[in-house]
């Protein structure tokens, strides 16, 4: 019988007898049990009715697949029964204020990396716990730094819960013959020197030149400037980058783009980049605009898209000195790559 702390053991050693802490744990607790029920679903696939077949748009114009619907009603359903005082999700377009008076709201993506659905790649969950302001249709518009606790799941070989409270990391892996989170990694911290980025990087001829002199920087290899061999990942699920980065560590980067639609990247603020952010800080890490700290973001609308670049610190910050160091950009991006790009030709 494994002896790892469960969630619930966790919360309660973290929360005290604060009843705000209170509230975020009941909240915690009740987005666990529904990722629980969500991974039940991801795991039969087709044999669920999970298909992955397209039921819409949402708001956002992104496609809206089956089992972002479904997730999203379990998510609703779960937090319904407590005293929250708004909910935000991707997939409703405005905000759902419940009790205006509860301290807490959250916003959440309810399935991360749908694209992955139908085959067979981690997809994930992803929330975000805000304080409820005194005007509480404000509650997403608050910094990043606001938030009192960010989590997110991945559905993947493992069903693993990533959690902060603000004091550190606990990664929790799903017991199936129990059905409870286990304890499985606590205090979580990233290396902060990585040589291995995750970039979608068909969209190359379409980046800002800061962006294309870091990647080219690390494709250079050891004889490049950054002095160090790197490998590449993208799987197309944020939740499955975040969760590789904090184990082994490495630099994420959805940037901003000439893409019409993409000029402000793909990842929406207040329920990806915000959570994110506060896990791979609170992990020793950074997570960044490329001029910003994401963290110091206020929001002007709901579904509002923000470039992010997120990982191992030091990573971050030579990411982020090219942003603010353009001779060192050019520099980097020497004729040697001027026409050839990205791959050799
Ligand atoms: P979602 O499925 O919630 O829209 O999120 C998908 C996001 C993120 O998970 C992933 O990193 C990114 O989209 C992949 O974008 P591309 O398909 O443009 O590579
Ligand atoms: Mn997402
Ligand atoms: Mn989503």
């Amino acid at each position: 019988m494994s002896q790892e702390l469960t969630l619930q053991q966790r919360l309660e050693a973290l929360a005290g007898p604060d009843p705000l802490r209170r509230a975020v744990n009941e909240a915690v607790a009740a987005l666990a049990q529904a990722s629980i029920e969500i991974s039940d679903l991801t795991c039969r696939g087709a044999l669920a009715g999970i298909t992955g077949q397209a039921r819409g748009r949402n708001t956002d114009g992104d496609v809206q697949k089956d089992l972002d619907v479904r997730a999203d009603d379990i998510i609703r359903a779960a937090l319904g029964r407590l005293p929250i005082a708004v909910l935000a999700s991707e997939e409703m377009a405005d905000l759902d204020i419940l009790n205006a008076n509860a301290p807490i709201s959250v916003a959440f993506d309810p399935l991360d990396g749908s694209s992955n659905i139908n085959t067979n790649m981690s997809v994930g969950t992803i929330f975000s716990i805000m304080p409820t302001p005194s005007d509480a249709s404000a509650a997403f518009t608050q910094p990043g730094s606001a938030q009192l606790a960010a989590g997110f799941v991945v559905y993947g070989p493992q069903t693993s819960l990533v959690l902060t409270l603000g004091q550190g990391v606990d990664i929790f892996t799903l017991d199936r013959d129990s059905r409870e989170y286990k304890l499985t990694g606590s205090t979580v911290q990233i290396p902060p020197n990585a040589t291995e980025f995750a970039i979608n990087a068909s969209n190359r001829r379409h980046w800002d030149l800061p962006v294309r002199a870091y990647i080219d920087e690390c494709l250079m290899g050891a004889d490049g400037m950054g002095g160090k061999d790197f490998n590449m990942r993208w799987i197309g699920s944020l939740v499955a980058e975040a969760f590789r980065i904090l184990i082994r560590g490495g630099i994420f980067l959805y940037p901003g783009d000439a893409r019409h639609g993409y000029e402000e990247g793909r990842l929406r603020l207040v329920y990806e980049a915000h959570p994110m952010a506060f896990i791979i800080e609170q992990a020793g890490g950074g997570a960044t605009t490329g001029r910003q700290r994401v963290l110091d973001l206020v929001p002007r609308t709901l579904h509002q898209r923000v470039p992010l670049i997120m990982g191992s610190i030091k990573n971050v910050q030579r990411l982020e000195h090219m942003h603010t160091a353009p001779d060192v950009a050019l520099e980097t991006n020497a004729p040697l790559f001027g026409h050839r790009g990205l791959f050799r030709v």
